[in-house]
């Protein structure tokens, strides 16, 4: 039951608005300007999904939806709203779990590098067809050599190989790679990076079925991921969501048509996820989005204006609720009306005016009835949340957080060797094994005299060498692009 509704300003008690459960994996909006309900809609929405054993994931941007842990306080308004409604207000708290992508209190939320695979990390890092074919064969060497990517910082260093001391190796295996596209694509991990990327990737990776679970009195856990630090860093937090909605879409099973969802995904400030995100993205967005309703999922958007989400995700949206619009500029006018006539005509109201004049915790909704037919708009009083309307207490929320028993799988810190500690050794080893090497190679070939031993026997380079070392002429020689096959053979045999 959402609400009830209203027709010429009063309450029509009779008019229950429920929404079919079997309909909330068609996803749903909720919009309207700031202070009109959107965010206790979701509070309302989320409840009824625990009631009915469907567990929910939300991301709580602006950090007050945790209060959906507590049971709300019956004030003067809300009594009055359920007396005005017809309804019994009964306050219940939700179990709930805490999620975080950063250092804020919660379960941590990780994906690995592999994980993430080259083509969804290309879309991410918006790389052209020619890097991303480099970096999927970087991702295959890796595979083939038992070199895990765990984090960005084995990314790094599998590039920083790849253009310097494994060029030779991977370019005999795999043909050539050039170094300018390293270089990009490097330039784009930094910049990930700096968004706090680095949070994000790397182990104990989270397993999506840990957002199916059930309390043992019944109801659906509600997930809550704490991303009020990923405000500003909209390109972290697409690749964030992103990668979960793959996710889940590679993990669940094909559903068909269930009398339920499986689970419920509430995007607070969504507008962020399209704000920043590069076309690819948002077409692979839109792409999940589209499929991820056959696996039982259901993803809700809420934001301000409706205009926020892409237009092709717009149009796959079964449930909208529309609280209240404000009119202050003649491009607010404009954008009402633009709203309005997105909505389904109605007998009852002028969608344009009404829109204006809802107040606070009352919506137009349309939603899909049982045959998947959205059906006319209807002005609804929203239900109170039964939950508290306020955020927890830094207290509340560590006992929280204490009685997780996935903060004990997921919290402790995972030490295991990967692609950049194994590429280190093994330019280590190759140091080491170096004059041996080139020994056993001048023994074995004493009259072969390639470009870059030549260029070393040249006096002025030799009295260069004593002065500046043998490195720096080296690394110089090499960056000068002196060296036929042969001497780039020794160069990677240097380190
Ligand atoms: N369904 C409701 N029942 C009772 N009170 C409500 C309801 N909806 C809204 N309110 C009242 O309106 C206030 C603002 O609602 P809410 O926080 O949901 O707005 P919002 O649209 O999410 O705003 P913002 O855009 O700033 O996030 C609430 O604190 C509450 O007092
Ligand atoms: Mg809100």
């Amino acid at each position: 039951m959402l609400g009830k509704g209203i027709l010429d300003g009063a309450l029509v008690a009779e008019a229950t608005v429920t929404a079919p459960l079997k309909t909330l994996n068609r996803h749903g909006l909720i919009s309207g300007a700031t202070g009109t309900g959107k965010t206790k809609t979701l509070q309302v929405l989320a409840e009824a999904l625990s009631d009915a054993s469907v567990p929910v994931l939300m991301m709580d941007i602006k950090g007050d939806l945790s209060g959906i842990a507590a049971p709300g306080i019956a004030n003067d308004k809300i009594n009055e709203r359920a007396q005005h409604m017809g309804i019994t207000y009964t306050p219940a708290g939700y179990p709930v779990e805490l999620l975080s992508l950063s250092d804020e209190p919660g379960v941590r939320l990780r994906a690995t590098v592999t994980e993430f695979g080259p083509v969804l990390l290309s879309k991410i890092l918006g790389l052209n067809p020619t890097q991303e074919s480099i970096l999927s064969m970087l991702f295959k060497y890796c595979d083939d050599h038992q070199l895990p990517l765990l984090d960005l910082k084995d990314l790094q260093k599998t590039l920083q190989w790849a253009a310097n001391e494994g060029k030779k190796e991977l370019s005999d295996t795999y043909g050539n790679i050039s170094a300018a596209s390293v270089g990009t694509i490097m330039r784009k991990v930094i910049e990930l990076q700096q968004q706090g990327a680095d949070q994000f990737f790397g182990e104990k990776s989270f397993e999506v079925d840990d957002l199916m679970r059930i309390a043992d009195d019944g109801r659906g856990i509600i997930n809550i991921v704490r991303v009020t630090d990923l405000q500003d860093r909209p390109k972290l937090f697409s690749t964030f969501m992103l990668q979960l909605l793959s996710e889940l879409y590679a993990t669940l099973p094909e559903a068909g048509d269930l009398d339920q969802p499986k689970l419920v995904m509430f995007i607070d400030e969504a507008h962020l996820i399209f704000s920043d995100a590069n076309e690819v993205l948002i077409n692979q967005l839109e792409t999940v989005i589209k499929l991820i309703r056959s696996k039982g999922v259901g993803i809700f958007f809420i934001t301000q204006n409706p205009m926020d989400v892409a237009p092709a995700v717009l149009g796959q949206l079964g449930l909208k609720i529309q609280h209240a619009l404000r009119a202050f500029t003649a491009n607010d006018r404009k954008d009402i009306k633009l709203t309005a006539a997105n909505y389904p005509d109605s007998d009852f109201y002028k969608t344009e005016d009404i829109i204006t004049q809802l107040g606070i915790g009352e919506a137009l909704v349309t939603l899909l009835d049982e045959k998947g037919i959205p059906t006319p708009l209807v002005a609804t009083m929203m239900c109170p949340p039964k939950s508290r309307m306020d955020i927890l207490t830094a207290q509340e929320i560590d006992a929280l957080v204490s009685k997780s028993q996935l903060a004990g799988k997921y919290n402790q810190p995972v030490e295991r060797e990967s692609a950049y500690e194994m590429l280190t050794k093994k330019l280590e080893v190759a140091k080491e094994e170096a004059p041996a090497k080139q020994a056993a190679k001048k023994a074995a070939e004493p009259e072969e005299k390639n470009i870059l031993e030549t260029i070393v026997d040249n006096p002025i380079a030799k009295s260069m060498m004593r002065t500046a070392g043998n490195t720096i002429v080296r690394s110089l020689l090499g960056s000068l692009g002196l060296g036929g096959t042969s001497s780039r053979k020794k160069k990677s045999s240097w380190f």
